[in-house]
Order: structure tokens, then sequence, then C-alpha cells
């Protein structure tokens, strides 16, 4: 069943996977991409080394996209982190456009410098802003962005700083603008599709649920951490820019106390050490020195499955 995303994107199913810090290498992209939605390269897709070098950075993510074109020929798409300093942006803009990345998802702000180029060259634009708010959906409109990404506070990594669900920031995003709206934040199982879908979405922008699956790069012990876990187990917490939640490691108990003894914001996101604290968590499995992120939508999740399984389910009312 076609809709305005899959039209928009070549794909078969409305869903994207989101892009997850150091968790989205090639082969699970590609997984994606061949289940028939939408896989994303995030940063530092297939890495296990930190670079600071933005022209290292953009090498090493040709060599990612390169990888991603030798096991699909289905669409994907690169992430752009877009903020006001384009150090990183300016080379992997290059990368995308010498290698012909069909699309693209803007994470960060709306920038002409960026956009343009993206534009002239046809190259498909979804745009994932932070903070969604409605002047800056009619202002994505106007700019002439694609697809829309209303994310919830329920999602997994760095949570909006205004505490609306996914529930309540969808439909008020999809009354502000005419172009088509991706949910994301939550979505666990076909009933969080099918509730996206009655609040106005026309596609489902997930994370959390493709992390415990065979072909994804999460440490085998943050898989069955998540398939065991329920959103009732989560810590919330206070670091920069305003909120995280994690299953809990040492790492999280730690940086818990010190929230609840007043620790300033600054000092909480140090402790949580930002990719670092993920690379440890997630793909090292280390518990004492990191955390695991995900989304509040995990209770359904009660097995690790294939990403075609993951697919299959979440999109059945579109077979
Ligand atoms: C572990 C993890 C890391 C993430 N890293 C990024 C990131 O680097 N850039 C980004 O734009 N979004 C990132 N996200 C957000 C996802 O792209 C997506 O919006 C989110 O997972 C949707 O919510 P859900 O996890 O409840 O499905 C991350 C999410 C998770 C769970």
């Amino acid at each position: 069943m076609q809709t305005r995303v899959t039209e928009i994107l070549g794909i078969q199913y409305p869903i994207i996977q989101g892009p997850m810090a150091w968790l989205t290498n090639a082969e699970f992209v590609a997984a994606v991409s061949n289940a028939g939605g939408l896989g994303i390269l995030g940063p530092n897709a297939g890495q296990t080394t930190i670079t600071r070098d933005p022209q290292e950075t953009a090498e090493r993510m040709r060599r990612e996209i390169q990888k991603v074109k030798a096991l699909t020929d289905k669409p994907f798409a690169s992430t752009l982190v877009v903020d006001y300093d384009l150090t990183y942006t300016w080379p992997i803009l290059q990368v995308v456009i010498e290698e012909k990345v069909p699309i693209v998802l803007i994470n960060g702000i709306l920038d002409e410098r960026i956009f343009t180029p993206l534009k002239e060259k046809g190259i498909k634009i979804v745009y994932r802003p932070g903070n969604p708010t409605i002047a800056d959906a009619k202002a994505a409109e106007d700019f002439g962005i694609d697809i829309y990404v209303a994310t919830g506070f329920d999602e997994g990594g760095t949570v909006p700083e205004k505490i609306i669900g996914t529930f309540s920031i969808v439909p008020m995003i999809v009354d502000a603008i005419s172009i088509p709206v991706m949910a994301a934040g939550g979505i666990g199982d076909v009933r969080g599709v099918r509730a996206a879908f009655a609040l106005g979405a026309e596609g489902v922008f997930a994370g959390s649920v493709f992390l415990p699956t065979v072909e994804s790069p999460a440490h085998q012990s943050v898989k069955e951490k998540i398939v065991n876990a329920t959103a009732e187990d989560l810590l919330l917490f206070r670091t920069l820019p305003a909120y995280y939640r994690s299953l809990p490691t040492e790492l999280v108990h730690q940086i818990v106390e010190r929230d609840q003894a007043g620790a300033s914001r600054e000092e909480l996101a140090k402790l949580q050490n930002g990719g670092v604290g993920m690379f440890k968590g997630m793909v090292e499995g280390n518990s004492q020195e990191g955390f695991i992120s995900v989304g509040t939508g995990i209770t359904p999740i009660k097995a690790v499955r294939t990403v075609q399984e993951v697919v299959n389910e979440l999109m059945a009312d579109f077979k």
C-alpha cells in the first residue's frame, strides 16, 4: 500500500529506522532497507574509535555508505547533523553528494547553506529537529523539506526539551503543516504504529525497537536487557540540554544519585559522558562506565528478532 511517505522515499513500507550514534553500521542499515523500510546511517556509523578530525569523520562515513551500497540496492539515508558550527557538516555533505546518497536526514537546525545544495542535487530531505514546534514545522515546510518528523518525549536518545509526549506532539504538528509528518518516540509494536496513524502521522520513525535485533551492533547483553525490561525500569535524570533516560547501570545509578542531591546539569552531563557513555554502555556492554538509552515503548519487545521480523510486525497493516 502506497502512502505519501513511501512514494517520496521510494520504499515499500512507511517506516524509518532513526539514526543512533555508534549503533547503525552498514549491515544493520542495509537490513532495514532490504526489509522494506528506510535505514539511516547515524553519527559514527560502524565505528569503534573516536576521531575529532572532520575530514576523517567524513571519509569514515564514505566507507560506510559504500558498504551499504554493496549490501542493498534499496534507498537508504545518511544523517547530517546541522548546528551553528558546520565544521563537521561540510565534509559529510560533500561525501553524501559525491556518493549519490538518495535521502538525507537532517538533525538540528534549518540552514539554507546545507539545504540548497541538497535540493539542487534532488536529494530528499527528512527533517527531524530535536525540539519540534509549530513554528519550526511551518518554517520547514516553507523551506521545502519533504518529510517532517515529530518527536515526542517518549523517544530514546536525546529527548526534546519540552515534555510533550508523542500522543500530543503528532496531532499538533499534523494540524500545522500539510507535508507528511512521521511520528517518533515510544513506538514498540503494531499498536503504536496504529496509534501514530490514528493521530494523523503518515509514517513511523523508530529507534529502540530496532536495537534488540540480530543485525543491530548493540552488545548482546544490551539486547537481552532491553527484551527483559519494561518502561517501569527506566531512569530519568537531568542533563544537558534537558533530560535523559536509561536502563539502570552502575553509571546511571551514580548520576541519578547526584541528580537527587541537586547537582548542576553541567556536572550531570559530564558524568554521563555523552557519546562515550553510549559507546561504552551500548556497544561494549560496559555498565560501569556506560548507559543504555531507549524510549518508553520497549515494554512489548519480548525477543531478539531479525530486522525483517520487526518490520513485518510493525507494518502488518501495510502488507
Ligand atoms: C541509543 C540511541 C541513540 C540515538 N542517537 C541518535 C543520534 O545520534 N542522532 C539522532 O538524530 N537521533 C538519535 N536517536 C533518536 C532516534 O533516531 C529516534 O528518533 C528515536 O529512537 C525514536 O524513539 P524510540 O527510540 O522510542 O523509537 C537515538 C536513539 C537511541 C535509542
